[in-house]
């Protein structure tokens, strides 16, 4: 089919609820990604914070290509051998004591919510859930009605009760919200898609230690800055503050659909067998690739690659303030950054596009950098002058 052809089909059919660039890619390998008249994109996106292994890495195709041969779906009615490789693996890394696996991060958040209310029920009756402002969390009901942003709810009431919401980073706010009511706090340690706004140590800390006082569970969500990305296995490690329930999504499968929620036994202890449930979670295909990509990240330190390769970044991207003025701040972690301007980011976004860099804009004008955790330092200087000239 012609690039025309193709979007008109999907324009004309798909459910109208995404703006898409008129791209139509076919193909990646390493750090780029092609279209179908074979144009090369460098990619700092990574499908939204999904590709770390970049595209077309001969392990994780091997993974899934050996995994297929031998099975590809047999449902949690059956124990498979991938399945429990990936478990212990996750228990190993986090220190928590009990995975279950969904299929994608929103699934994860629905999940920890059901077994923050069974916690919640447990012990006194409670089942507040506190979340924060400019949080974002999912897009199924649950898990937008724990967003933090009108924008993501409007249209889709009555919500889904029971949740209150505090500023971020305000331990005021947090402590007058802590109710005996509360069951559990979700918070993201770095809110992705509200701006890549970080947490406060104290913020974070102050959370923990009202969690471990109430009797109440501290859900991270660490969908977006999980798994290596902001240069630790996960974020919640720079604040020292481990969570009882962890969440994460979107590295994980490398780009095959899989998610995660990781509890402590404190956590769980009202669950029964029947509270939950997938058809799809942690299938055989899904899990292969997660092995892969946890084996492959560790053995490679992509944790360290991103710290490395995220501060060359970050001091790039700070040098490019003299020559525009617009550009206000770099914040982040790692390879999470964003950049803050003073003015909407789509228009830049849309030029790099057009001179083959892909970035993204979020909270309207905070460009968002997320490569694949493969990327190296002469990538960035790749980057950096492709997106002069978009800047320009
Ligand atoms: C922090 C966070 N939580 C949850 C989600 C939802 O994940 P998914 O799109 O896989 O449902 C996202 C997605 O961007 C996210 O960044």
């Amino acid at each position: 089919m012609e690039k025309e052809e193709i979007i008109e089909i999907e324009s004309k059919n798909y459910l109208p609820v995404f703006t898409r660039n008129d791209v139509v890619l076919d193909y990646g390998k390493g750090m780029y990604l092609y279209d179908i008249n074979s144009k090369k994109y460098l990619d700092f996106f990574a499908g939204i914070a999904v590709s770390i292994l970049g595209h077309g890495n001969p392990d994780l195709v091997k993974a899934i290509h050996d995994q297929a041969l031998k099975l590809i779906h047999c449902s949690n009615v059956f124990h498979t051998e991938i399945q429990a490789r990936l478990v212990r693996e996750l228990i190993k890394i986090s220190g928590l004591d009990r995975v279950f696996l969904s299929n994608s991060g929103t699934e994860s958040v629905e999940g920890a919510i059901k077994i923050a209310r069974k916690f919640g029920k447990k012990n006194g009756g409670k089942f507040k859930i506190l979340s924060c402002i400019n949080s974002f969390h999912g897009r199924t009901l649950g898990a937008l009605a724990i967003t933090g942003q009108l924008k993501y709810q409007q249209g889709y009431e009555p919500l889904l009760e029971g949740f209150d919401f505090v500023s971020f980073n305000d331990c005021a706010d947090l402590q007058k919200k802590f109710t005996d009511e509360v069951c559990a706090i979700i918070i993201e340690p770095i809110q992705g898609e509200g701006g890549i706004w970080p947490a406060s140590q104290e913020f974070l800390e102050t959370a923990k230690k009202l969690c471990d006082k109430n009797n109440a569970l501290l859900i991270l969500d660490e969908i977006q800055t999980g798994l290596f990305r902001t240069g630790k296995t996960f974020c919640w490690q720079y604040y020292n503050t481990k969570p009882n329930i962890l969440l994460l999504a979107k590295a994980l499968g490398g780009g095959l659909p899989i998610g995660a929620i990781l509890c402590d036994e404190h956590s769980v202890s009202a669950l029964q067998k029947g509270d939950h449930g997938s058809t799809f979670g942690g299938g055989p295909l899904a899990c292969a690739a997660a092995c892969c990509v946890l084996d492959f990240a560790q053995k490679r330190n992509l944790a360290g690659n991103a710290k490395e390769v995220g501060d060359y970044l970050v001091n790039k991207l700070l040098q490019l303030r003299g020559e525009f003025p617009f550009i206000k701040e770099v914040r982040g972690k790692g390879l999470l950054l964003g950049m803050q301007l003073d003015k909407y980011g789509s228009e830049i976004v849309k030029k790099a596009l057009e001179k083959g860099l892909i970035i993204n804009c979020t909270a309207g004008n905070v460009l968002r950098f997320m490569p694949p955790l493969i990327v190296k330092k002469e990538d960035v200087d790749e980057m950096i002058k492709i997106f002069k000239e978009a800047l320009a």
